[in-house]
């Protein structure tokens, strides 16, 4: 919870997500990381939720940002890019949230599965509460209604 009393989110994106617009638009879509934030904003006060949206491309700031939101029980929506298909240390660290009892949630733009053989394996996905894919920016729409929905275990 906020100091306001409004639940609080955490939105964490890992590498290259900051070129969505400019990256495989194809793939990704034409919308930038820009328009990702505010559309997590606007759902997320629709929603009543207060979301703190993030990108890196470094696993270790990623793994921190999970500690912290296990320790202060926030629920995290994540995007772990190409830390997907190899990072069993992010892996732990999403293991660290889910045994907090927070919620965690995988999103992907694309839809890994239809794509190249090495996206098929997600190292994250059985840690993670779920997993929405294939839907672009609106896969973190529907990740943050899915955050409202569930019980807060609190
Ligand atoms: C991605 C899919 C990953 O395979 C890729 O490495 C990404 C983005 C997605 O959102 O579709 O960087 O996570």
């Amino acid at each position: 919870m906020s100091a306001s009393g409004v639940r609080r989110v955490l939105v964490v994106n890992g590498p290259n997500l900051s070129r969505l617009g400019s990256r495989e638009p194809d793939v990704y879509g034409n919308a930038s990381y820009d328009d990702l934030v505010t559309c997590c904003g606007e759902t997320a006060s629709a929603l009543g939720l207060d979301v703190d949206v993030r990108q890196t491309d470094d696993e270790a700031e990623l793994i921190h940002w999970l500690h912290e939101a296990a320790d202060s029980r926030t629920p995290v929506v994540i995007n772990p890019a190409a830390f997907t298909h190899y990072s069993y240390a992010l892996r732990d660290a999403v293991a660290i949230v889910r045994d907090a009892r927070v919620t965690v949630i995988e999103v992907h733009l694309s839809n890994p599965a239809a794509r190249e053989e090495f996206r098929h394996t997600s190292v994250i996905a059985g840690v993670a509460t779920g997993t929405i894919a294939g839907f672009g920016i609106e896969s973190y729409r529907l990740a943050l209604q899915a955050v409202a929905a569930l019980p807060t275990h609190e």
